[in-house]
């Protein structure tokens, strides 16, 4: 504790990407405002040293480096880990993690496959006291934090129709190495909708919206890519997935929720978009253009006109940013960290309502890729089951 702040003291497991996107969100915890809670990384772990150093380069606070994500699990000053390394090694790290009773923010999916997830969901319901959650930060861009709480106020009437998405394509380029995520050993067969699912659906299952159904369209667009070394190599895993989804709300209302997940989309470096059509309102939101948030009440008889604004930068935590500035991807995952950091330090009393997508959502978006997966093979509907 430092004076009225809540010191988290992180460890962090695999120094990659997303690794050294975390270390940069806690080295801006000054640009939010009013918060009583703060990450700070006192360990890394990497199966690499290499990719370790950027950490002792960068993170004046880091006392541990190690090979061994162990001695990291074993260290008593250590509160919580945030674990983002390649899905092959999700259950048998987040389980030694959670057994370890180290407080986790996961990154998705949360196991390489269902199988997997389950091992995690047991090891979670013996270890009630760990707050376990899952890294989705685009829910954090004020567009869709604006359209989340509109859902919550019921502002869309019954919905007719929703759409959400997650695209990439810097695939389409066939000379593009190889890596770990193109390979169904350590991405696992789900292939794109491992990959980039969750993030797809973590606000449709935050609202409730559970297909009965599905029925998927898997395609692999590029079958080989080049190694290190140049040559050619089977790419094993779904590039782009398309599922069409038929959800039953509560009170009777069906509609249709397509999601899709593509690495190759031309054109499109890192899209992810929320439509959403009812009777009362629709709106839509994309990180194509992220200030710009898209909605259309309307009353009975009344005139059918898009509103286009420029969404200011109203976040879900305050920040120094003033309102005209742009958001960024950078700025959602310091949001995301802050609910996280907010719901470890002040549980259920946490500041705002959208918290980090939970490990119950994963595993059912592992139900929806499974199913997924089983509709591409018979080229059938194929029914889910909620609650069994
Ligand atoms: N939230 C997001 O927007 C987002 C974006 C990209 C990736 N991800 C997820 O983050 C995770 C990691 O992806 P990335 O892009 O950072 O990958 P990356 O390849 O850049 O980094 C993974 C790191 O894990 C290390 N590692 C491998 N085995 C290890 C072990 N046994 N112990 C410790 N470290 C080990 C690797 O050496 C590597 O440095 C994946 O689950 C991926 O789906 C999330």
């Amino acid at each position: 504790m430092e004076a009225g702040r809540r010191i988290i003291r992180f460890g962090l497991i695999g120094c990659g990407l997303m690794g050294r996107e975390f270390a940069s969100a806690a080295a801006r915890w000054c640009h939010l405002t009013g918060v009583d809670f703060e990450p700070r990384i006192t360990a890394v772990c990497d199966a690499n040293p290499e990719a370790a150093k950027w950490f002792v380069r960068h993170v004046p606070g880091v006392a541990t480096v190690t090979t061994d994500y162990k001695e990291l699990l074993a260290d008593p000053d250590i509160d919580a880990i945030y674990c983002a390394v390649p899905h092959h090694l999700h259950a048998l790290l987040y389980v030694d993690i959670i057994r370890a009773g180290k407080h986790l923010l996961g990154e998705k999916p949360f196991g390489i496959d269902k199988e997997a997830n389950e091992a995690v969901m047991q090891a979670i319901r013996e270890h009630p006291e760990v707050l376990v959650r899952c890294s989705s930060e685009f829910p954090f861009f004020p567009g869709a934090y604006r359209i989340a709480k509109m859902v919550r106020e019921g502002k869309f009437g019954r919905i007719i129709e929703v759409e959400a998405g997650f695209w990439h394509s810097s695939d389409l380029d066939p000379l593009k190495p190889i890596n770990w995520k193109r390979r169904i050993a350590t991405n696992g067969e789900y292939g794109c909708m491992g990959d980039l699912g969750l993030h797809v659906v973590h606000l449709p299952f935050r609202f409730g919206w559970k297909p009965q159904s599905v029925r998927s369209l898997l395609t692999n667009v590029v079958t080989e890519r080049p190694d290190a070394l140049g040559r050619m190599v089977p790419c094993e895993t779904w590039d782009n997935a398309i599922l069409a989804c038929d959800v039953h709300e509560a009170g009777g209302n069906r509609f249709p929720l397509m999601l899709s997940t593509k690495r190759i989309a031309p054109g499109h470096a890192n899209t992810w978009f929320l439509r959403i059509q009812g009777t009362e309102c629709s709106a839509e939101f994309s990180t194509k253009n992220p200030k710009m948030m898209a909605s259309l009440p309307y009353s009975p008889g009344g005139e059918q006109a898009w509103r286009v604004a420029d969404v200011p930068y109203v976040s879900a935590y305050g920040t120094i940013t003033g309102n005209i500035f742009e958001f960024g991807f950078s700025d959602s995952i310091l949001q995301m960290w802050a609910a996280f950091c907010d719901e470890l330090t002040n549980g259920s009393a946490m500041r705002q309502p959208l918290y980090c997508a939970t490990p119950e959502e994963a595993a059912d978006s592992h139900r929806l890729f499974t199913a997924a997966l089983e509709s591409e093979r018979s080229g059938r509907t194929v029914a889910l089951r909620w609650g069994e």
